[in-house]
């Protein structure tokens, strides 16, 4: 179990009207004690975090505080519900069980280890140390009850009961009606929703229940009616996942006690809300087409306002086919009907001029919010095509009132948000050419099927395979649509196959279609079989990537597919699928770049471990908004590694991440370039330089790929680059030359010195016998000094030019000319330069200067790096002074004999959360006023969690 790492002084237990609190001396601790690191562990609202691990509501546990602490085992912890205004969220309370203990029945009873109360031998122990209510423990898939709908009108019995959302009455002027699809997987809640064309996107989902609390909120769309999902944006639908469900709240929607709310405006009380108890019912396992019911045309709006109602169509495809269709419905029924109604049920093709079916059901007793109706019966193979392909209106009309009490709708694409997806590979082995693919489909709602079909390494020969979709349920394996027979360069088929027929459409829900490639040489080069995937989280990606084999002694068959987003609460979500790994440990990584370039700095994350043959989630820890932006602006690799070997065995390329606009750094350079990022080191904390097409360190030196007369070094992400003047040559002697890649001309003699002996300083090589200024960080070139490759030794000789001083007043401060008096003033050179002379050797001021010096370091003092002029004293403590960063405050040193003993001020927790709140003020941030860098300050966070 991973354990916090909080140091307790001591602990003080605070009895608040029977409650017990623990609370740490330490102020700052109570909050993590209580609402957990939220920094760390990703909880819901309505969750409890208690050393970092999320507990549902109602949970109870004996809390462990880790050390030095251990297990308080006298106190229980509760996840428990409270109220917040309307809302539900959750809390730890703990309580002593102490006053719990039985009297002991002898005189010296003992506490045993791991308990609390003191008993005797013998004694059954009261308090056993376990976690109440077992952590995650899947509960068995109820089979029949997992699918619920609701209708959302105005007419909701929420609405009438509670007063907590304004009526709708003129806000829904254009009579707005929505229609909700759930069903239940593991502990989470998958949703789906149908709403009128006339509606603009919600912005949220609420949970409620019977008495009108929010249990659970969901975002649907920013300002601006930004939808960050290709799939929800096309079909219109509102999808999503409610994950972890508190076992409370599994029993209230078994019991039919939970309502679903779409809340369009953000002012509280919202604008406009939409509401409708989620309820079960047995023709949704199959249904396969739906419709959302709206008040017809010329019907009595008045009586109307606020209906509306949903089909749950199944279709059976044999010789004779048939439908059953299941309504929910309201708003039919007169004051004075009461009883049995009957209600006129008709489908027709949508030109009214057939008839498909007409029946009179009657509702027993009319309800004000949702009334049920089903009908069965038998039909035609043309209106079955009809049906599929969206053709068919549904109406529902009272007997006594038929054109003013109305609703109707045209039967279309399932509620539920579906995506279908499959990956590609060889079946029988044989794939020389170890060809991989995937493919995903969506219905939209015209009930056109579309398709993305990606084929990787397909021999150009092969170009254009032949892909089919065949039904695998039938004997056969019937074919039963050939697709777009063409490959775009990219590899890519894209398409839409309109007209769909029943046949595709049965098999597509049953699971039995899959995808063939065949090829002149190969009638089943690859294949795969499509499931019906909810589109959670991860789907809402524009599309998937694939994740094609990396290590060669895997099988030629294996792939995998995988979806990567970004939602709107800035959370990473992914979900992976395999073909043909076999059972191993895996884990999977994300590596992100800001591009491909030599030394280009990157982020490795680990997402999570697995085995088997698929993963989704989303990684505790939160990405940053730098490190999101990086999967929107940069190259990023998504690795699925052998766990004990590390061996790379899967791997995609991730680009385009879509990033949700509040995710975005608070930081960005205005035109949004990509190198330009790289010039703020408040956005990269890496520190590296980006220059012509290659990523340099931090504080290094380099010479121009483009002009050797461009020197650069690199400053806390920033390249500054000067451009050299060769210094004069008096060459009257010899002969002058320029070397290709040298920026100087040398003067040469009759014997051309060889070209493998150099001079070399500073990362840069010097041809015999040149003459140049040296670079020097910060200030660039100096042209007050004049370098010199010495051919007889190859060692570089630098003289200081104080004649020539029009040139140095360019680089160095004119107006503070030097002081010839003063013996410390800041005749700055470079203490690298060897052989450094000064050369009016023997002048009273440069003699000054070495006596006072020498004086210093006699008397244990120490050399200054930066100035040999300036030597630190004995006993003074001092900041280095580093060129780029002028003094480096995070280095203190102190001159003791002769010997400078330095240490750096290590990155802490303080330090970095005063960046924090800097950057939380979104203040600019100077790197160098602090110890930490931001990343210094994530690994500092990442060590804390792995070492605790
Ligand atoms: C969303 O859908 C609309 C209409 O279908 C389309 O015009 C728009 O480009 C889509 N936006 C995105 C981000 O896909
Ligand atoms: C039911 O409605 C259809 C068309 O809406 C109409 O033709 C038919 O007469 C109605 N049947 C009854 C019994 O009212
Ligand atoms: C096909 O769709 C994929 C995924 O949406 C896209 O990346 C690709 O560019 C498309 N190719 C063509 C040729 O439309
Ligand atoms: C070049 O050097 C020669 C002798 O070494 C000297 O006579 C001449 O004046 C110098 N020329 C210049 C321009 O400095
Ligand atoms: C340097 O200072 C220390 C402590 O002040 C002293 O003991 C030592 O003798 C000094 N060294 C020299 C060489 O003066």
């Amino acid at each position: 179990m991973a354990r916090r790492n909080i140091f307790f002084t001591g602990i003080i237990v605070l009895n608040i009207l029977g409650l017990i609190y623990a609370v740490s001396e330490n102020r700052f601790d109570i909050s993590k004690l209580i609402d957990g690191d939220i920094d760390n562990v990703r909880a819901k609202s309505a969750e409890c975090v208690f050393d970092k691990q999320i507990r549902e509501l109602g949970a109870v546990w004996t809390p462990d505080l880790g050390p030095p602490i251990g297990v308080l085992y006298c106190m229980r912890c509760t996840c428990v519900p409270y109220h917040k205004k309307k809302r539900i969220v959750a809390r730890v309370q703990c309580h002593s069980i102490k006053n719990q203990c039985p009297v002991p029945t002898c005189d010296d009873p003992v506490v045993l280890p791991g308990r609390c109360c003191k008993t005797c031998p013998g004694d059954i122990s009261p308090d056993t140390v376990q976690d109440i209510v077992p952590q995650n423990v899947a509960e068995v898939e109820e089979k029949n009850g997992k699918h619920y709908a609701a209708l959302l009108t105005g007419r909701s019995s929420l609405v009438l009961k509670n007063e907590f959302v304004k009526p709708i009455g003129d806000l829904n002027k254009n009579n707005v009606v929505a229609t909700g699809r759930f069903s239940m997987h593991k502990r989470n809640l998958y949703y789906s929703f149908y709403i009128s064309e006339n509606a603009a996107r919600p912005q949220s989902l609420q949970f409620i229940d019977n008495q009108g609390n929010i249990l659970e909120e969901f975002t649907l769309s920013h300002a601006g009616g930004y939808v960050n999902s290709l799939y929800q944006n096309a079909s219109r639908k509102v999808c999503g996942v409610w994950r972890r469900l508190a076992k409370d709240y599994r029993k209230l929607l078994k019991q039919e006690k939970m309502y679903a709310v779409l809340v369009w405006g953000t002012k509280d009380p919202a604008e406009f809300t939409l509401s409708g108890l989620i309820t079960k019912n047995s023709a949704l396992q199959t249904e396969l087409l739906s419709a959302l019911l709206e008040p017809s045309p010329g019907c009595d709006s008045n009586s109307m306002a606020g209906a509306g109602g949903t089909a749950i169509v199944s279709l059976s495809t044999t010789v004779t086919p048939s439908i059953n269709v299941a309504i929910m419905f309201n708003g039919l029924f007169m004051p004075s009907e009461l009883e049995n109604v009957p209600i006129n049920i008709t489908l027709s093709m949508d030109d009214r001029r057939q008839v498909v079916l007409q029946e009179i059901a009657k509702v027993t007793k009319p309800a004000i919010d949702v009334n049920v109706v089903n009908v069965s019966a038998t039909i035609t193979q043309a209106h079955l095509r009809y049906l599929t392909r969206g053709r068919v209106l549904l109406s529902v009309s009272s007997v006594t009132k038929p054109e003013a009490l109305r609703l109707s709708g045209n039967i279309i694409t399932k509620a539920s948000c579906e995506i279908f997806q499959s990956t590609l590979s060889s079946s029988n082995g044989a794939n020389p050419d170890s060809v991989s693919g995937m493919a995903w489909l969506y219905l939209n709602n015209a009930g056109s099927l579309i398709y993305n079909i990606q084929i990787d390494k397909l021999p150009p020969k092969e170009n254009p395979p032949m892909i089919t979709l065949i039904d695998t349920g039938s004997k056969k394996k019937t074919e039963l649509e050939s697709l777009i027979p063409y490959f775009h360069g990219d590899g890519w088929a894209n398409g839409t196959l309109d007209k769909l027929t029943p046949r595709v459409l049965e098999p597509l829900y049953a699971g039995d279609l899959a995808i063939n490639v065949a090829t002149t040489s190969d009638n089943s080069l690859i294949k795969g079989k499509l499931t019906a995937k909810p589109v959670d989280e991860a789907r809402d990606a524009p599309a998937p990537v694939l994740l094609k084999r990396e290590y060669s002694n895997l099988s030629t068959a294996t792939v995998g597919l995988a979806w990567i987003s970004v939602d709107n609460e800035c959370h990473l979500h992914y979900d992976v699928s395999i073909t043909g790994i076999g059972d191993r440990k895996m884990e999977l990584w994300m590596e992100m770049y800001p591009f491909i370039a030599p030394g280009a700095p990157f982020i490795n994350k680990e997402l999570e471990s697995f085995q088997g043959n698929s993963v989704e989630g989303s990684p505790v820890e939160v990405l940053s908004r730098e490190e999101l932006i990086k999967l929107e602006t940069g190259v990023n690799f998504l690795k699925v590694k052998d766990a004990s070997t590390k061996v790379v065995l899967l791997m995609a390329t991730v680009t385009k991440v879509s990033i949700p606009p509040p995710c975005r750094p608070y930081t960005t350079s205005p035109d949004n370039s990509i190198p330009d990022l790289y010039d703020h080191p408040q956005v990269v904390s890496t520190g590296e330089c980006f220059f012509e097409e290659k990523f340099y360190k931090n504080e290094e030196i380099w010479v121009s790929s483009k002009n050797a007369c461009q020197m650069c070094f690199c400053q806390n992400g920033a390249a500054k680059c000067d451009f050299m003047t060769c210094p004069e040559v008096n060459c009257t002697d010899g002969k002058m030359i320029t070397v290709e890649g040298e920026c100087c001309s040398v003067c040469v003699n009759n014997s051309i010195p060889p070209r493998d002996q150099k001079c070399s300083w500073n990362g840069k090589s010097y041809l015999p016998s040149v003459k140049f200024h040296p670079f020097l960080i910060p200030t660039g070139f100096d042209l007050c000094t004049e370098c010199y490759c010495d051919p007889s030794d190859l060692q570089i000789k630098c003289s200081r030019l104080d004649d020539n001083e029009k040139l140095c007043c360019n680089k160095n401060n004119c107006n503070n000319k030097f002081n010839i008096n003063d013996p410390l003033s800041d005749d700055f050179i470079s203490p690298d330069i060897p052989d450094y002379s000064v050369k009016h050797q023997g002048s009273e001021y440069s003699k000054k200067k070495e006596n006072f010096a020498a004086k210093i370091l006699e008397e244990g003092g120490c050399k200054n790096p930066s100035n040999p002029k300036k030597p630190f004293a004995n006993g003074t403590e001092y900041h280095p002074y580093i060129d780029s960063l002028g003094e480096y405050k995070c280095v203190t040193c102190k001159c003791q004999n002769g010997t400078p003993n330095c240490s750096r001020q290590h990155c802490d927790a303080q330090t970095c959360k005063k960046i924090q709140d800097i950057k939380r003020r979104k203040e600019k941030f100077n790197q160098s006023d602090f110890c930490c860098s931001p990343k210094d300050c994530r690994k500092l966070r990442h060590k804390k969690k792995h070492t605790s």
